[in-house]
């Protein structure tokens, strides 16, 4: 009947009562014959626990029980809360715990394919260490995520999930305090919902079908029935070819859906005041995680406006221009001229964070209204942290001969999405949403260079394992 204490809460409050704690063995330490320290860790905190024969606290056996233990095993502790004169090195509690008792609830391999204390170096301690002659091991990408479930265990990983959790958190208590509803949309579709050639065709029991793309065609038709605003979390499929340290094969998208009553800048207000608030609360709420992560991997915080920057295409473009970089006026930026122009922004308005709208309609998915003004571009934008794009969004026909009409001008079989259209014959409100990448947000806002980073096991064209 003895609760068990969290190893976070331990501290001198505790001093001389008996405590039951279970966590992992991180490391193991016999000194002599008659003492054996342990370092124990339960979600990122970690406590020295202390087998000594000496103070009569355990057995002659019990030491050497301990000194066979294998890392990562875990183990219940009962002992007394001691505080040590010096705080201990490599453990986060200050107190100390003289072990009693000791159970091995689950016993790891004795020989683990990470070195966790390996895969936690920051690049810089790696270079020292190897500059100093010390026995290490670069841990690779591919091993890293071969052995995801050890490699999710050093700070850096345990602070970056947790900032995803956060991430997913905040959108969906910001779209439910604005009186979205929450919406969840088939996978399996009958056509592609984005178009292209970056889809995953299945067999649906004979008839040909595909991994939905987006949520796109469901969320417009779920505005058509009259919820007004929705939202999604769920999991897009991409059959990307391309290896980029940006692309996956298989992400998680956060999709937004509106009515609009006036002008598609009513889309761009809510991705203004809902970045700004996660921005704001990961910043304020998840210190801690984005410490651990910028230990291993250094970077500077998001530099962010309390009014996001909102800029036109024809802007960007024209910014490009006077720095040198022709772009087509109507064609597409490449990932060089995003990052160009994102260190533009950065320079002359001092933001990372940014929207540019009013794209060219040809390179627009066919579902984009074109401007009521000039129809050679459109009711669309892009937003982009640290030059790399992260949202797009548009308000969408809504009108079903033109969507028709749209589709079939980009190459679209309308007949593979007739229902779709089909839905706006019965009174549609004008509307728009965006999507927005969970795994690129928190790869930007946290500087990393890689997206499998935020992944948790990712999915690219060459991985579709753990
Ligand atoms: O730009 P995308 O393809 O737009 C859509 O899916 C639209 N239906 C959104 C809308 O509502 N108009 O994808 C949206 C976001 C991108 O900005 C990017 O963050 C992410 O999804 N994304 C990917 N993330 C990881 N791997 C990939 N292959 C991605 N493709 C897009």
């Amino acid at each position: 009947d003895f609760p068990y204490t969290e190893v976070g809460s331990l501290a001198d409050h505790l001093k001389d009562q008996v405590v039951l704690i279970r966590g992992r063995a991180q490391t193991i330490r016999a000194v002599g014959k008659k003492m054996a320290f342990i370092v124990v860790r339960e979600r990122g905190f970690t406590v020295q626990a202390v087998a000594s024969e000496l103070a009569d606290m355990v057995s002659h056996q019990m030491v050497k029980y301990v000194a066979t233990l294998n890392r990562e095993s875990i183990i219940d502790v009962e002992g007394i809360v001691s505080v040590p004169a010096e705080p201990i090195k490599g453990a986060s509690q200050k107190v100390e715990i003289q072990v009693r008792k000791l159970y091995c609830i689950s016993r790891a391999a004795p020989a683990l394919p990470i070195n966790l204390e390996d895969a936690a170096r920051s690049e810089s301690e790696i270079e020292k260490a190897l500059e100093a002659g010390e026995q290490m091991v670069r841990v690779n990408q591919d091993t890293r995520l071969n052995n995801r479930v050890l490699d999710i265990r050093t700070p850096a990983n345990q602070g970056i999930f947790r900032i995803q959790s956060q991430v997913g958190k905040i959108f969906r208590q910001f779209l439910l305090s604005e009186d979205f509803v929450e919406i969840h949309t088939p996978k399996l579709i009958g056509g592609s919902s984005e178009g292209g050639s970056a889809v995953f065709k299945l067999d649906y029991k004979g008839q040909p079908a595909c991994l939905a793309q987006s949520p796109q065609l469901h969320k417009q038709m779920s505005i058509c029935g009259d919820f007004g605003r929705v939202f999604e979390i769920g999991p897009v499929f991409r059959a990307e070819d391309s290896f980029t340290h940006r692309h996956l094969c298989e992400f998680t998208g956060l999709d937004v859906e509106m009515e609009i009553k006036k002008h598609y800048s009513e889309v761009m207000d809510i991705v203004d005041r809902l970045f700004v608030a996660m921005f704001d609360s990961l910043n304020e709420n998840c210190k801690k995680e984005l410490e651990a992560i910028g230990r291993q991997y250094p970077f500077e915080p998001l530099k962010y406006l309390r009014k996001t920057l909102r800029l036109t295409f024809e802007e960007g473009i024209q910014m490009l221009k006077e720095a040198g970089v022709e772009i087509d006026p109507l064609g597409d930026l490449n990932t060089e001229s995003e990052r160009k122009l994102g260190q533009l922004v950065l320079d002359k308005y001092g933001t990372e964070f940014y929207i540019l709208h009013r794209y060219p309609l040809a390179v627009r998915p066919f579902y984009t209204m074109p401007c009521y003004d000039n129809p050679a571009y459109s009711n669309s934008f892009d937003v982009f942290i640290r030059g790399e794009e992260i949202i797009s969004g548009a308000q969408r026909v809504h009108v079903p001969d033109f969507l028709t009409e749209r589709a079939q001008a980009c190459g679209i079989d309308v007949k593979t999405i007739s229902t779709y259209i089909d839905s706006f014959r019965y009174g549609a409100p004008p509307h728009g949403g965006f999507g927005v990448g969970l795994e690129r947000v928190v790869m930007l806002f946290c500087g990393l260079n890689n997206i499998r980073k935020t992944s948790l096991y990712p999915r690219d064209p060459l991985r579709l394992a753990p």
